[in-house]
């Protein structure tokens, strides 16, 4: 009775099956039920009682070595496979993430914004009025009639049915007076329009953000108070202001009003030619014509009004050199803002 062949010849046959089917038919052949071991078992019946025991014993260690075998086996290949899947199905996670670009806010809504914020803190109310006005509001309720000079300042497009697009935000203080009695403390941001040519620092449409207070007993003091607090504000830091003597139809008396330039804070640099200030707004005391214009008493009633550029604002706050960039809707420079 070969035993030792047999098992040797077994264990040889898992050693070399490479699969799980191969591994499964050297148990059939061996340990199955007409398996070559099984056959020796059974066939022990055939030799002599007395070495029987001896017999079966060698026999079932056998099988119990071979079935040994075929599980470590088994589990070996088991490991190949799952680590051949892996490999094929691996996932190269060093490739960059595509990211998503999340948008932003433009600059000039942000000026917007922050302008606004400053000025709702100081009891503001914000208001809007059309873009497209007619020249009563645009011109002559603001003390600006048909002949008047100061017309000319304004390049103004005029629509076909007589209507135009609004020079500057002004005529909201028409509308504000008309919709509501004093006491007036508002703010009117928005879009307005003049028949220039684009250039580092004009387009055709731009953003003011005018201010009207009328109250009793309102006085110039209370303009600059307003004004400085408004640029110290903006700009986080105690800039210059200056007022200079100005003309406007729709104030008396007026100003314009200078900032120390911010780049170099008064000593003279190229962004402010050399002469350490940048003009930013115009300003006054309420004409007196203006608020008669909308019923209010001039007699109990005064007031004053602002209007700046929001684009000056911004190109200064976030040190742009050239407006065009602001309506360029170029990314690669929007996107400095996210
Ligand atoms: N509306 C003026 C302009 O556009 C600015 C201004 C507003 C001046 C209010 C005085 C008072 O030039």
């Amino acid at each position: 009775m070969n035993v030792d062949g047999i098992e040797k010849a077994a264990l040889a046959a898992v050693d070399a099956a490479t699969d799980e089917r191969s591994l499964d038919d050297a148990r059939v052949r061996y340990l199955g039920r007409r398996g070559e071991l099984t056959v020796l078992l059974r066939s022990l019946g055939a030799i002599d009682a007395a070495e029987r025991p001896a017999a079966g014993a060698r026999i079932n260690a056998a099988k119990a070595r071979l079935q040994e075998a075929i599980e470590r086996r088994g589990g070996a290949l088991a490991a190949e496979q799952l680590e051949q899947e892996l490999a094929e199905e691996a996932v190269d996670v060093t490739l960059p993430g595509r990211s998503r670009s999340g948008g932003s806010l433009h600059p000039i809504t942000m000026t917007f914004r922050r302008i606004e914020r400053i000025f709702e803190a100081a009891g503001y109310d914000v208001v809007s009025g059309p873009e497209i006005e007619d020249e009563y509001h645009n011109f002559e309720a603001l003390n600006m009639p048909a002949d008047h000079p100061a017309r000319a300042m304004h390049d103004t497009l005029y629509l076909d049915n007589g209507m135009l697009l609004r020079t500057h935000t002004s005529p909201v203080q028409i509308r504000t007076m008309e919709a509501r009695p004093p006491p007036i403390r508002v703010i009117c941001p928005g879009r307005v329009y003049r028949k220039d040519n684009m250039d580092a620092s004009h387009s055709p449409m731009f953003h003011q953000v005018e201010g009207l207070v009328v109250d009793e007993g309102i006085a110039f003091a209370d303009l600059k108070g307003a004004v400085v607090d408004f640029v110290h504000g903006f700009f986080e830091q105690d800039l210059g202001v200056r007022f200079r003597p100005s003309y406007f139809p729709f104030t008396e008396p007026s100003a314009e009003v200078d900032v120390q330039c911010v780049h170099c804070l008064g000593d003279g640099c190229q962004a402010c030619g050399q002469s350490g200030w940048t003009e930013v707004l115009g300003c006054g005391m309420v004409h007196p014509n203006v608020l008669a214009n909308v019923g209010i008493d001039t007699e109990r009633y005064t007031g004053f009004a602002f209007g700046f550029g929001v684009d000056r604002f911004a190109t200064l706050f976030y040190e742009i050199d050239d407006m065009r960039l602001l309506f360029d809707n170029e990314l690669r420079f929007l996107e400095q803002f996210a």
